[in-house]
């Protein structure tokens, strides 16, 4: 994980928010070639999720024909929204705070374990935060507490498994003998203490409890407000599905693991609005495709998995809700990051903003009411709910979620590409090479194109081609150095192709393509150019 770390620093992939103040915690810039490779993840998403999308053929495993559009919304929205979605109330994330070392952890990230050294005789619990080999984490951070040396390793006895802090502190007896991570006292940790996720702002100049407002912590929201204003400005009928793409924030307590969590990111989220005998059909339909979508693009292989959720994992509103997973490098050995969630939602949320907010009572959603009988958090109390003038039924539609991250699959696609290899140089010594095996769609630079040496009318025969070519593919000129570190310089950023113009070129006008991942060469007329691109991205 460092090498891609390092690699997206040098290279301009992914900096540090604010980095010349020393960054801020769980926010990061996509630098010059960062934006162009995260602007192709979600234009591959929009475009193969709604541009390309034929509505008149039933697509290979759906149930029937559907149509999809989009949407822009707002990220401040009536404060409203967040109270009858659950958010206001149920979007919390439990915290515990080390007096000691002033440092805040998230309750259920911390993994520690009883050890007790013969001598002196104490017994603590020692924590770490998760990573790639807890145990070991845990024996430095014993050994430091108790002033021995690694050799001393045997002195330690352990005692039962690695468990959650959740786990220990639920024994209140014990919690005056938790080491906190990095602290050197045990017993410095706080109780835990509920944070609710939402960054608030203010609107207006007054500042007063009434103006509070949220940032949004999902895109999907934007969109249950506006199903009627969909239905009412255009002739979708159900079954139909709205994207968006756009930026989301949560105040997450332990951002980490570079872009993986971070406070301001991106979403592409669709809500596929369909009728409730067939929602369980389009779950599957679309559990399926997305899944088979990140294989499209690259992360095909074990790294990659699809998870259906047991029925405790599920969501207060959910029927059924499966997770795209992929093993990123900086977790620990079998274990998988979410990519995406597929969520059967039922009627939750169109009924919450018609209602207000929903609870589950038995197997029912019902109004949530404060003690005098009154609602909890009002609705919009406006008509949500369909009416199909074929079958003439009026119902509300139940909602399919793919919910993905677009700054979670530009990692995922990163380090999947990731690859070191072993090509000739110039001189034909083998050297070791870094390469980016990004799909041709996600590339940020689709093709370099070099003059062979800077003499000889190669140059001018290559910005000819640089200009031709710019016209309609993301492509780059370089003339400096060897032509061996320029195709290495291109392999490290994910180039597929390389177009050099060499002395042939100026006799009979053909170049050479160079394709990344092969190493091979091939001559073509520098005339079929363009074709031959488009033929070979995709
Ligand atoms: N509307 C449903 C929803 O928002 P979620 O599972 O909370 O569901 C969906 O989020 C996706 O958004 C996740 O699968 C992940 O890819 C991305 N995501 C969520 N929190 C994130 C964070 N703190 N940083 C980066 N991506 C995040």
């Amino acid at each position: 994980m460092e090498n891609i770390v390092a690699l997206c620093k040098r290279r301009g992939f992914l900096f540090q928010s604010s980095e010349i103040y020393g960054g801020l915690n769980g926010f990061w810039d996509y630098g010059p070639l960062g934006v162009l490779l995260k602007r192709n993840v979600k234009d591959a998403w929009w475009n193969d999720m709604v541009m390309s999308h034929n509505e008149l053929v039933i697509p290979g495993g759906a149930p029937g024909t559907y149509e999809m559009t989009g949407l822009d919304c707002t990220i401040i929205m009536h404060p409203q929204i967040w109270k009858c979605s659950g958010h206001y109330d149920l979007f919390h994330d439990f915290m515990v705070d080390c007096r000691e070392t002033k440092k805040r952890y998230r309750y259920d990230h911390i993994l520690g374990r009883w050890v007790l050294a013969a001598s002196p005789a104490t017994r603590v619990f020692v924590t770490t935060l998760e990573t790639e080999n807890t145990q070991s984490a845990l024996e430095e951070a014993a050994l430091k507490f108790f002033g021995l040396r690694k050799k001393d390793l045997d002195k330690l006895q352990w005692e039962g498994e690695i468990m959650s802090l959740p786990d220990v502190m639920r024994v209140a007896s014990d919690t005056a003998k938790i080491l906190a991570p990095d602290a050197k006292t045990p017993g410095t940790l706080t109780e835990p203490r509920e944070f609710n996720l939402m960054f608030k702002t203010t609107l207006g100049a007054l500042g007063t409890e009434e103006d509070t407002a949220f940032l949004r912590p999902e895109t999907a929201q934007g969109i249950f407000a506006n199903f009627k204003n969909v239905c009412d400005s255009t002739r979708l009928r159900v079954p139909f599905g709205i994207a968006q793409v756009g930026k989301s924030f949560r105040n997450e307590i332990t951002p980490r693991n570079f872009t993986f969590r971070s406070r301001e990111f991106e979403q592409m989220e669709i809500e596929f609005f369909c009728h409730p005998s067939q929602s369980a059909q389009w779950y599957a339909y679309w559990r399926d495709r997305r899944f088979a979508w990140y294989i499209k693009m690259g992360l095909a292989g074990e790294r990659l998995q699809l998870r259906e959720h047991g029925a405790t994992e599920l969501s207060h509103y959910s029927c059924g809700t499966a997770d795209i997973e992929y093993q990123f490098p900086f977790l620990p050995p079998g274990e998988f990051g979410e990519l995406e969630g597929i969520a059967h939602r039922g009627d939750f949320d169109l009924r919450s903003h018609m209602e207000g907010k929903l609870v589950k009572q038995g197997n029912e959603l019902v109004l949530e009411k404060l003690p005098n009988g009154q609602p909890k958090h009002r609705g919009s109390g406006k008509d949500l709910t369909y009416y199909d003038d074929l079958t003439k039924e009026r119902f509300t539609p139940h909602v399919i979620e793919p919910s993905a991250g677009a700054d979670r699959a530009t990692l995922a696609f990163l380090c999947e590409a990731y690859q070191v290899d072993t090509a000739p140089d110039e001189k034909g010594q083998p050297q070791e090479r870094v390469y980016l095996k990004l799909h041709p769609r996600l590339a940020p630079i689709k093709a370099a194109v070099f003059p062979l040496v800077k003499k000889d009318g190669m140059p001018e025969i290559a910005t000819e081609i640089y200009g031709e070519l710019k016209q309609q593919f993301s492509v780059f000129y370089d003339d400096k150095s060897a032509v061996g570190r320029r195709y290495r310089r291109q392999d490290e950023i994910g180039t597929p192709f390389c177009i050099t113009v060499d002395g042939q070129t100026v006799q009979d006008g053909t170049v050479t393509i160079r394709d990344r991942d092969t190493l091979e060469q091939e001559r073509v007329h520098r005339n079929d150019l363009v074709q031959e691109l488009t033929q070979r991205l995709g």
